[in-house]
């Protein structure tokens, strides 16, 4: 596996690819990979010839006060994780490179409405800041398709909207999140907890899954049921940001009458935000 930083050096190394025929996919990343990460690699293996990933903490989708400077970078350790699960190409650009006149003036892409309420009201400007890096991305890697997870799905619709409402040829993949045994979505931010705050954590997942199994049951008391599991993260010790159900494909809040649903959280736990969902298709086969 090839490291590039430039995007002349990249241009030339898809180009080589493209010119052998190969089919190229791609998974852009924050790094301090982990195997929700391997997962969405193994997947662009299955799917393409040529798989690229990147890795760049993206400051444009950090608000003042998040934690941009103590997010992870252990380029070493995920350049070898890269290398074991098929990636071919890694671009892992410095900040210069990819926003080379600064960041006042820098063109940004902006998806409205799917990008405002849950995560969007809590981090103003994250979705412009995700949209706007990604755009950039595929116009400089020019990807046939590119694969991200689910557990960022409000991130996925945005993504899913740029694509179509800016003609992108880009296929998008959505995975499924991987797990820890006890149900903790993988996230690069779960290195951040105590073994205290680990041990906890799981408690997030439990939420969802009371909801949806009490959806399943035909419960349609939306407000009580969310109500009720936001009372357990709180005795849990999480301070819950959101909890809601939405529409899966709008994400618009959800009515009784609909039958595919996404249930989403965000909550604190100490300083470190956690995120999750669990989409709950109810025409879908059991
Ligand atoms: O999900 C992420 O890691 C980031 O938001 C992404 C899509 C790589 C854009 O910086």
């Amino acid at each position: 596996m090839n490291t590039v930083k430039t995007v002349r050096e990249l241009r030339a190394a898809v180009a080589r690819a493209r010119g052998e025929g190969k089919r190229i996919a791609f998974v852009p990343t924050m790094g301090n990979l982990h195997s929700g990460h391997i997962a969405l690699i193994a997947k662009a293996s299955q799917r393409a010839d040529f798989v690229v990933a990147s890795i760049f903490v993206n400051p444009l989708q950090f608000g003042a006060g998040e934690d941009l400077d103590k997010y992870p970078r252990t380029l070493t350790a995920d350049q070898e994780k890269l290398l074991q699960g098929g990636c071919h190409l890694l671009f892992a650009p410095t900040v210069e490179e990819m926003y080379p006149d600064g960041m006042a003036g820098q063109t940004r892409v902006s998806v409205p409405q799917l990008s405002e309420g849950l995560c969007g009201a809590s981090r103003p400007g994250h979705f412009e800041g995700v949209a706007t890096v990604v755009s950039k991305l595929f116009n400089m890697v020019q990807p046939d398709l590119a694969i991200f997870g689910q557990k960022d799905f409000q991130q996925l619709a945005v993504i899913r909207a740029l694509v179509h409402d800016l003609n992108m040829p880009v296929q998008i993949i959505g995975e499924p999140t991987v797990r820890a045994a006890d149900g903790l979505a993988l996230s690069s931010r779960n290195g951040f907890l105590s073994e205290e705050q680990r041990a906890t954590a799981p408690v997030v997942y439990r939420a969802l899954n009371a909801i949806a199994e009490a959806i399943k049951q035909g419960d349609r008391d939306f407000p009580a049921l969310v109500s009720g599991q936001l009372q357990k993260l709180e005795a849990a010790g999480l301070r819950p940001d959101y909890l809601e159900i939405r529409h899966a494909l709008s994400l618009r809040p959800a009515t009784a009458e609909d039958r595919d649903l996404v249930i989403l959280v965000a909550a604190f736990l100490g300083t470190t935000r956690l995120i999750d969902n669990l989409h709950l298709n109810l025409d879908a086969p059991a």
